[in-house]
């Protein structure tokens, strides 16, 4: 076994991960991400060159050209290191941030090397992650080992209470977690940002997270990529649990919308939202932005490209930056701060 393969089932599962979501049909049945019944008004005549469209922003201390985030996907396995880093390249090139997958196989002994991009993404923000119910098992030193071993600027915790009971051996033990997240918050250095990874957060949890002191929430919204179906291919006793998920969860439209409103009503504007969960495009971005996301990410959206290598990636990412501002401009805006819901023709009645 390769050192970046360290603990058997962990890497067995990662590699799966990476396999299924490629290959199989890891969607939901037919629950939407409810983009789709959004529409943005249309502005035939923008009064402003394409050109003079300026997105980008400052963020946790980098500067991204648009607010686009590659969502965490892979590490720990010998085949995640080339994707990472082709992803890493393409958010070099073009100025979005980039999550990292789960680093508990770093911590129980795994190769760092699947996890460094720093080499290719010197000024790219980069997000490290681990499942918030690690936390029962490792603190602050770890979650700090962590973001130093992948020179990323802000750690990702993943909530993810339905993918951890459906796989086998998943660790359901999540009492007490809110408290847990805040002490991290409460004593690392670096901004904390709690994920869903595809059922969506309620807007009671994003509440409970912002008074838990977190710099950001991503709602990873249902409608993309269903993590019971994942774990439910692996494995029949899983399948047979996982049937009745196959439409689980908040449509990312519903959870941003959500989301915002938590956060407005919390007084919480320092809190970063971050629209995932489904999005196909940079329209699907767009709406995501306009409905009251600050950044939006895209996961499986961009996997293929990147398991194709760097070139691949950086197309692929350039497409969807052009798509963005595309649509933003298209819209009558001219930079982060036009991009809400007056934009939006349905949001609108
Ligand atoms: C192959 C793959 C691996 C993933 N691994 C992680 C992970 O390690 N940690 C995490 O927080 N989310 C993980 N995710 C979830 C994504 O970050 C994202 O929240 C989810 O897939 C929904 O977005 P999408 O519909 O754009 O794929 C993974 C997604 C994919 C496709």
């Amino acid at each position: 076994m390769a050192a970046a393969d360290a603990g058997g089932a962990l890497s067995g599962r990662k590699r799966d991960h990476l396999r299924l979501s490629l290959d199989a049909d890891v969607g939901f049945a037919s629950l939407t991400t409810g983009l789709e019944a959004v529409r943005v008004m249309p502005r035939a005549l923008p009064e402003r060159d394409l050109e003079a469209v300026d997105l980008s922003l400052s963020l946790w201390g980098r500067t991204l050209s648009a607010p686009l985030l590659i969502s965490c996907m892979t590490g720990g396995v010998s085949e995640a290191g080339p994707v990472n880093r082709a992803l890493a390249a393409a958010a070099q090139r073009h100025g979005v941030a980039l999550g990292l997958g789960s680093g508990r196989a770093l911590l129980e002994g795994g190769d760092p090397a699947t996890f460094a991009v720093l080499d290719v993404a010197p000024d790219v923000l980069v997000l490290a992650n681990l499942g918030a119910v690690q936390l029962r098992t490792y603190g602050v030193d770890e979650c700090r080992r962590l973001l130093d071993a992948c020179a990323a600027d802000v750690l990702v915790l993943h909530a993810n209470a339905v993918q951890e009971a459906v796989q086998p051996g998943g660790d359901t033990t999540f009492a007490g977690l809110i408290e847990r997240i805040a002490v991290v918050c409460e004593a690392l250095d670096r901004p904390v940002v709690v994920k869903e990874v595809g059922f969506g957060l309620a807007p009671a949890d994003v509440s409970a997270l912002a008074a838990a002191g977190v710099a950001g929430v991503d709602v990873a919204g249902a409608g993309g990529t269903n993590w019971a179906r994942v774990e439910g291919l692996r494995d029949d006793r899983a399948g047979a649990v996982a049937a009745a998920f196959a439409d689980w969860g908040l449509p990312t439209a519903d959870a941003i919308r959500g989301a915002r409103a938590a956060l407005d009503s919390a007084g919480a504007d320092d809190v970063v939202l971050v629209g995932s969960g489904g999005l196909r495009h940079g329209v699907d971005a767009l709406k995501a932005l306009c409905l009251g996301a600050d950044v939006a990410g895209v996961a499986r959206g961009l996997l293929a490209a990147g398991a194709a290598g760097a070139d691949a990636a950086t197309a692929a990412v350039g497409v969807l930056c052009e798509q963005l501002r595309v649509a933003a401009w298209a819209a009558g805006a001219g930079g982060v701060g036009d991009l809400g819901p007056e934009l939006l023709a349905a949001e609108r009645d």
